[in-house]
């Protein structure tokens, strides 16, 4: 099959591939570089659809290269969108845990002895799910145009902290939550349908956005976006 990888900063390269049965996107990666280009640079460490490194476009769709099957079909793959790339595939990840850090995401640990029950494990599942892939942030429109914006991977990963009783500062995740701007959200469902983990990032920002305005921090805007704070 015919592989046509993007590389940086050399432009697009293409490979023909021996492929006599169905192999992951990742698989083919490694055949590529161990059979026709050792220089080739992609991330990849768990395999196994856990560590989140392995997030490339097929096809222009963002996907986890280890959990992707390809068969015959000619292909092209690229790094993921949004994020400056350091070589081939591989893209600065870096920053994301570096935006949760800023954005101070973490569970404020204080209360003791607290057991966490099925229903909050069952809401929470979803945002403890989050393999932090980038995936979410590297189709968000809204990124690309407001710096304001948390975007859907912080907002994604805040929503646990929310809920979890052994929190013991609700007030500075409410904070945090606040300076997120989950309202900059326009709802496009580009990260629901791009999460690999399936986690729908959206509807987490929706109830987010909700949480604030029942907590009077945030007034709904009538009529729309508010596209003019950007
Ligand atoms: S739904 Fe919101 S967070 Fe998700 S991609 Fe669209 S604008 Fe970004
Ligand atoms: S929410 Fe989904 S797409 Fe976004 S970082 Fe987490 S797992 Fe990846
Ligand atoms: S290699 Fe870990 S998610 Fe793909």
């Amino acid at each position: 099959m015919k592989v046509r990888i993007k590389r940086h900063p050399k432009g697009v390269e293409e490979f023909e591939v021996e492929v006599s049965q169905k192999i992951t996107l990742l698989e083919l990666l490694y055949k590529v570089k161990e059979e026709l280009d050792p220089t080739l640079a992609f991330r990849s460490m768990c395999r196994a659809g856990i560590c989140g490194t392995c997030a490339v476009k097929l096809n222009g769709k963002p996907v986890l290269a280890c959990s992707t099957w390809v068969s015959g079909e000619d292909i092209l793959v690229e790094p993921i969108d949004r994020f400056s790339v350091i070589k081939d595939l591989v893209v600065e990840n870096e920053s994301m845990e570096k935006k949760l850090k800023v954005a101070k995401i973490w569970l404020r640990v204080g209360k003791e002895g607290i057991s966490l029950h099925e229903e909050v494990n069952r809401k929470t599942s979803r945002s403890w799910d989050c393999i932090l892939c980038g995936v979410c942030d590297s189709v968000c429109p809204v990124l690309s145009e407001s710096e304001l914006f948390g975007g859907p991977l912080s907002l994604t990963r805040l929503y646990k902290y929310l809920h979890d009783p052994r929190n013991m500062d609700y007030e500075a995740t409410l904070k945090t939550l606040q300076n997120l701007k989950p309202e900059l959200c326009t709802h496009c469902m580009n990260c629901s349908y791009a999460c690999p983990k399936r986690l729908m990032p959206e509807g987490l920002i929706r109830e987010e956005e909700n949480l604030l305005v029942e907590k009077g921090l945030l007034q709904r805007q009538v009529g729309g976006f508010d596209f003019l704070s950007f």
